[in-house]
């Protein structure tokens, strides 16, 4: 079971990386051809939006912990004491700073950049920032696997 929770937990990390990474290095490029094209863009990035911020992340909050809870136990990450619990913590709260972007960005400014310059560019910082959160989150994780 513990094999198969992380096995969830690293499809999903895969998913919510790959999927920017591909936002941001392969799609951004085409933005302003695709802006052109406004009523279908808007409908993939509403779908993307629906599956990685309000799928994928909850999943993986859900798979985190049950692999804590099959792993070294929920009491004993959240403790605060030793290596693999401060690691856990940082990045617990980073997966929550990454939450709150994701949100943000979603849902408030990436919607309003899609019609304004200005909210444009806020929408691409904190694009960059959450992919780069992100990368750190997963660098965290693999750190956890090998004691913290
Ligand atoms: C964007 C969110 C997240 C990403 C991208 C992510 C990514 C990863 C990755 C890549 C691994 C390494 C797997 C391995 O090397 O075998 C991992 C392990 C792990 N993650 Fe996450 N994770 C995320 C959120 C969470 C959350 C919210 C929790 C807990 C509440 C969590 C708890 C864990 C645990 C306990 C492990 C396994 C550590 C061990 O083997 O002892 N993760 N994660």
């Amino acid at each position: 079971m513990a094999t198969f929770i992380l096995f969830l937990h690293i499809v999903g990390a895969s998913f919510w990386i790959g999927s920017m990474l591909f936002l941001i290095l392969v799609l951004h490029p085409f933005l302003r051809e695709l802006l052109k094209e406004k009523k279908i863009f808007y409908r993939i990035l509403r779908r993307y939006n629906f599956i990685g911020t309000t799928l994928i992340l909850p999943f993986m909050l859900i798979t985190g912990l049950l692999n804590l809870h099959y792993g070294v136990g929920i009491k004993e990450a959240f403790s605060g004491k030793g290596d693999y619990s401060r690691t856990f913590l940082l990045k617990f709260f980073l997966y929550w700073l990454v939450f709150a972007l994701s949100v943000f960005h979603d849902y408030l400014v990436g919607p309003k950049g899609l019609e304004e310059e200005r909210f444009r560019k806020v929408a691409r910082f904190v694009g960059i920032a959450n992919l780069l959160l992100s990368l750190t989150i997963a660098f965290l994780g693999v750190k956890l696997r090998f004691g913290g």
